[in-house]
Order: C-alpha cells, then sequence, then structure tokens
C-alpha cells in the first residue's frame, strides 16, 4: 500500500527549503524549515496513511445507502437549516456598512473617505496582514460554491434547483458573497493596501482552488464547513476586536457583521452535523476521525501573491501572533464540536470496531494538541525564538516580524 500511495503521491520536485507543519494542529502556528527528500518525509507520510486506513475509505460514503439519508432528510433541512438564512432585504448590504457617494454628495464623500483613512493609519501592519489574508479567503467564493456542489445528494443539479439543499448553498453563498465585497471595498478606501497585489493573490487563489479531503462525500464536506465557520466567526471576531482597540470603529463595525453571520452559518452546518451524528453515530464519528487524522487545512492554502512562496504559512503566523487565529483557536474548535456532537457520549454498543476507535482519537485529539501547545510554549520561555522580518507584498514590501521554531 505504501509503494502504491507513493506512485499515486510521488515526491515533489527538489526544493531546497519547505515549511513543514504540525500533524495535529493547524498550520498557524510557527514556521520550520526543514529540507524535504523522498525516502524520508514522503515516506513517513505513506506509512502514516496506511496505518490510519486507506485514502479509499471516504468513498464508502457515496454508496446509495448512505447518501439516501441526505434524500431522507431534506423536510427537516427545510425546517430547520433553510430557515437560517436571512432574506435579502433584511439581511445587511456592504452599502450599509460604507459612505455611499448617492446620498452624501461629492463633499460628503470625500469627507467620509478621508475619515476610513484616517481611522485605518493607526492599524498596525501586521493587522492590515490578517485582513487582507482574510478579505482574499472571502474572494474565493467561486471555489467554495463549488465545494459545496461537489457533495454528493445534496448538490445542486441545475444551478437553480428547489431541493432544501440546494437553496441553502445558493443562500449561503450569497450571504458569503458580501463578506468579501465589503472587507474589498473597505480596503480600497483605506489607502492602506497594494491593491493590485491584493487582486493578484485573489485571481491567483481562484485559478488554484482549494484542498478538501473527501471531496464528494456529504459527512466529511458537512464537518470540514462547520468547522471552517466557526474558524471565520473567530478570526473575524478577533480582527474586529482588535480594530476597535487601534481605534477603527468602522472596521469594527465590518468585521463583526461578517461574524455575526459565520456564527449563524457555523449554526446551520453544525446542526446538519448534529442530526448525522444522531441518526448515523457510526458513519459520523468515523468521517470525523478520518478528517481531523488529515488536518482540517484552510480554504485558502494555496494562495500566492507570485512572490512569497510562503505566502499562506507566513499570513498563518501574523494571525496566529496577532491572536486573530492561533493553534488554541484549531484546539477550541475541535473541544467545542466534540461537546456540540456529543462525541464523547456516543456509547460503544451503537460503534462498530473502528467507530470505536474513531470516537477514542477524535476525544484524545484535544489533549494532545494542548501538549504540543505547553511544549511550544516552554520551549520559548525557556529560549526565545529568532524572529525574521517577512516582507508582504500587500503592504508595499513593509516587513512584519514573524517568530521562527
Ligand atoms: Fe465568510
Ligand atoms: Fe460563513
Amino acid at each position: 500500500m505504501a509503494a502504491s500511495w507513493l506512485l499515486k503521491h510521488p515526491c515533489p520536485p527538489a526544493r531546497p527549503w519547505t515549511s513543514t507543519r504540525n500533524a495535529t494542529g493547524p498550520q498557524l502556528i510557527t514556521i520550520t524549515y526543514r529540507r524535504t527528500t523522498c525516502t524520508g518525509r514522503s515516506a513517513a507520510v505513506a506509512v502514516k496513511h496506511q496505518e490510519e486506513g486507506t485514502d479509499d475509505e471516504w468513498l464508502a460514503y457515496l454508496e446509495p445507502a448512505k447518501l439516501e439519508v441526505f434524500d431522507q432528510l431534506e423536510p427537516w433541512a427545510e425546517a430547520n437549516v433553510v430557515p437560517l438564512l436571512k432574506p435579502a432585504e433584511v439581511a445587511w448590504q456592504p452599502a450599509d456598512l460604507l459612505p455611499d457617494p448617492a446620498s452624501l454628495g461629492a463633499d460628503g464623500f470625500h469627507a467620509a473617505c478621508c475619515d476610513i483613512r484616517a481611522r485605518a493609519a493607526g492599524l498596525p501592519d501586521a493587522h492590515l496582514v490578517c485582513l487582507v489574508g482574510n478579505m482574499v479567503t472571502e474572494e474565493a467564493l467561486p471555489s467554495y460554491q463549488s465545494m459545496a456542489n461537489r457533495f454528493e445528494a445534496v448538490h445542486d443539479l441545475t444551478g437553480s434547483s428547489g431541493t432544501a439543499w440546494a437553496r441553502w448553498t445558493r443562500g449561503w453563498s450569497a450571504e458569503e458573497n458580501r463578506h468579501g465585497d465589503v472587507l474589498n471595498r473597505y480596503l480600497y478606501l483605506s489607502g492602506r493596501v497594494d491593491m493590485r497585489q491584493v487582486e493578484t493573490t485573489i485571481h491567483n487563489l481562484i485559478r488554484s482552488g482549494m484542498v478538501l479531503n473527501a471531496a464528494r462525500s456529504p459527512y466529511h464536506g458537512f464537518i470540514y464547513v462547520a468547522f471552517q465557520e466557526r474558524a471565520t466567526f473567530i478570526s473575524h471576531g478577533n480582527t474586529a476586536r482588535r480594530a476597535k482597540e487601534h481605534g477603527d470603529v468602522a472596521l469594527a463595525r465590518i468585521c463583526g457583521a461578517i461574524a455575526a453571520d459565520e456564527k449563524r452559518h457555523e449554526l446551520a452546518y453544525t446542526r446538519i452535523v448534529g442530526k448525522l451524528f444522531e441518526i448515523d453515530p457510526d458513519g459520523a464519528v468515523r468521517a470525523l476521525a478520518y478528517m481531523m487524522r488529515r488536518r482540517i487545512v484552510m480554504p485558502a492554502s494555496l494562495m500566492t501573491d507570485g512572490h512569497d512562496s510562503h505566502l499562506f504559512a507566513h499570513y498563518g503566523a501574523v494571525a496566529h501572533q496577532a491572536s486573530i487565529y492561533t493553534a488554541s483557536d484549531y484546539r477550541g474548535i475541535l473541544e467545542h464540536l466534540i461537546k456540540q456532537w456529543g462525541v464523547e457520549k456516543l456509547v460503544a454498543a451503537g460503534l462498530s470496531d473502528e467507530g470505536r476507535r474513531a470516537r477514542d482519537y477524535v476525544c484524545a485529539l484535544p489533549q494532545k494538541i494542548r501538549r504540543l501547545e505547553e511544549k511550544a510554549h516552554e520551549r520559548s520561555r525557556q529560549k526565545a525564538q529568532p524572529t525574521t522580518s517577512i516582507p508582504f507584498s500587500w503592504i508595499f514590501d513593509r516587513p512584519v516580524n514573524i517568530t521562527m521554531a
């Protein structure tokens, strides 16, 4: 199996240095540079896959008996998921949060823009990098709607399907669309970022797509999105709090409005997965373990600006240091979901052997991550970690200090 996995996943072209990530935590901690060898790291990964079950394991979720669950759940989704969407007339729109040139007139609009620029002038570069990274992530929405439409049994077959699942996905996408729009317009008006570089990054990211394990399985997909929605809720919420501390109340309001949407989306996806845990606990917990063993990779991990070959890792490190999204947040999300879905309370009698192993693995994972956090904290307490200055093209190549491990 190891050999066939290696054939399907040949070694990447030799690069002198590559960033590596923690196997149990997010890619947002510190960055380690290490030599990659085909017989070393790749072989170890192949063996790890063999130990954890084959990559084909998730294909069992595409069998008709598993997918029929979602047909049966459609009336439930109609009653419990679709109502979580807000009609366009009631929802906030970017125009509500930014100066309106039509009503303010030329002078009023100019004054309002000067006000935005004055407040944004107080934002530290690290905060701007986080804000741009968040905005770039939101702007790659075409990839996320495509992702949802790869989930078997719940996808939008015609593009205007009337099923509850399809209407949810379109409504969710419409709400998400406002997030990138409002952040993009704010950053444009702020005058603090190199918009061409930011736009190039968005262009590249949409072209590159996103990484998602078990991409066609709705079980795995909904788990991934539930995790992501909570991650974005935390990230935008923290960005709002920091913006307020730095005196930019307009930005705090924008990020706060986005965070509130993400919270509602989190509720929807958490509710869907919760229902799966209720009717198929064995299938649900095995899918959760599958996703956690491979780590939840942030949807913008393929971002590039054409300058920094480790852009995503660098953005992640800045977000960690600025307390916008940290390793502890990753663990906290997992702990929250374990609680929400009652994973610890799953009774052994209702689970297969593999299901019991999956439950035990998932429930032990937060503690493992916590120990890694403590070790990292201890290392930095004993010996100051070296910092390096990373220039970000998004902010005209001004450098931001990042701690290296
Ligand atoms: Fe969003
Ligand atoms: Fe969302």
